[in-house]
């Protein structure tokens, strides 16, 4: 296992290349096939669109996630505190990046913590659900959900990019039944999580069965994480072997289908390559019940706190105005209005 040093370093390469380097899927997400249909009659305000909703207890402003994203290094605690900052100001919620290395060194745990400047936002833990199968159990969990004062604890699956890195663990068998045990453990409820590869319907119904509060469908068609590795490959060899895979994925809007007919009850998160709250409120009329963007909310973060909140002001003006030409009033009636499909 690489030490906590180790994994520091790997954060700041992660932020780096995601910043400088293109590490797009080849693949779309898929939501271009769909069409609202315009209502040239919404017959309502716009100022009476309401784009609030409940989820685990706390009240957002819209229906926009910061995804899982840093830590664990003095430039991650930065953007960490930025976001957050910026979610508090707007009403939105954020999820923190995996929290391994402040697990393993307790003095990491402050650049994770946000609630000092983000009291009331909904608030996502994160650890790799890989670990349950390397010595991580109950207790990890509870602590990464303890460490930041969270609403709820995401457990993120990556069996493809730890798949092409030389460092990965790789060791993903009978990790359902893990899943299962912290579900019915833990007193806040469990979100699994893709990092951009989606789920097919197979494997988000024995998530259901295991008793996942949500999932976060992170599908194919925004950041790769194979082409992240590819940058950060120490051989051709290697660099080859992620290369291969620039192609891979379910894209997000299938995802959130197959997560839907497998358990349509089951909250869903949306995200994968979503750049506009257009397709936000796309996600939404599918199945989902909020959308979650990473990279883009990266990039604002490297230029300054107001172009975070000016990001996330712009989604959600753009999903207010989605649900206006569309003719819903609320979430639950976006959740309802018809899709053409091209
Ligand atoms: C710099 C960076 C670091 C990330 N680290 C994590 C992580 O620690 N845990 C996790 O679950 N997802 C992580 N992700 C994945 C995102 O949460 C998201 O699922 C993925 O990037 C797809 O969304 P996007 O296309 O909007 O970027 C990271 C993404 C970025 C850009």
């Amino acid at each position: 296992m690489p030490d906590s040093s180790s994994i520091s370093a790997r954060k700041s390469d992660h932020i780096r290349i995601n910043l400088e380097q293109d590490v797009r899927s080849g693949l779309t997400t898929g939501l271009e096939n769909y069409r609202f249909i315009h209502r040239a009659m919404p017959e309502l305000d716009l100022s009476d669109v309401d784009l609030s909703q409940q989820v685990f207890g706390k009240r957002l402003q819209a229906p926009i996630l910061i995804s899982s994203m840093t830590g664990g290094n003095e430039e991650a605690a930065g953007i960490n505190r930025l976001l957050a900052e910026a979610a508090q100001a707007t009403g939105i919620a954020m999820g923190l990046g995996s929290q391994r290395a402040a697990i393993e060194l307790p003095d990491l745990a402050p650049t994770f913590q946000v609630r000092q400047v983000a009291p009331d936002i909904l608030l996502f833990a994160n650890l790799g659900a890989v670990q349950l199968n390397y010595n991580y159990g109950i207790a990890e969990c509870q602590r990464a959900v303890d460490m930041i004062q969270a609403d709820a604890l995401i457990l993120h699956l990556n069996a493809l990019q730890e798949a092409v890195q030389p460092e990965g663990n790789t060791h993903f068998a009978g990790l359902a039944d893990k899943i299962e045990t912290i579900c019915k453990a833990l007193p806040v409820p469990v979100i699994v999580k893709e990092v951009g590869w989606g789920f097919s319907e197979q494997d988000a119904r024995r998530l259901a069965d295991a008793g996942v509060s949500a999932i976060d469908v992170a599908g194919a068609g925004g950041t790769s994480w194979s082409q992240v590795e590819m940058h950060r490959a120490k051989d051709e060899s290697q660099a080859r072997l992620a290369a291969a895979f620039i192609n891979w994925g379910i894209p997000t809007a299938e995802a959130i289908l197959n997560v839907h007919r497998a358990a349509p009850e089951l909250m869903i998160i949306a995200s994968g390559g979503l750049r506009s709250g257009v397709e936000i409120a796309k996600c939404i009329a599918l199945g989902a019940n909020l959308g979650g963007m990473a990279g883009p909310f990266l990039k604002a973060a490297a230029r300054s706190s107001e172009a975070v909140i000016q990001t996330i002001q712009e989604i959600q003006r753009e999903v207010q105005v989605t649900m206006f030409a569309a003719g819903a009033r609320g979430i639950d009636q976006l959740k309802s209005t018809p899709l053409n499909h091209e």
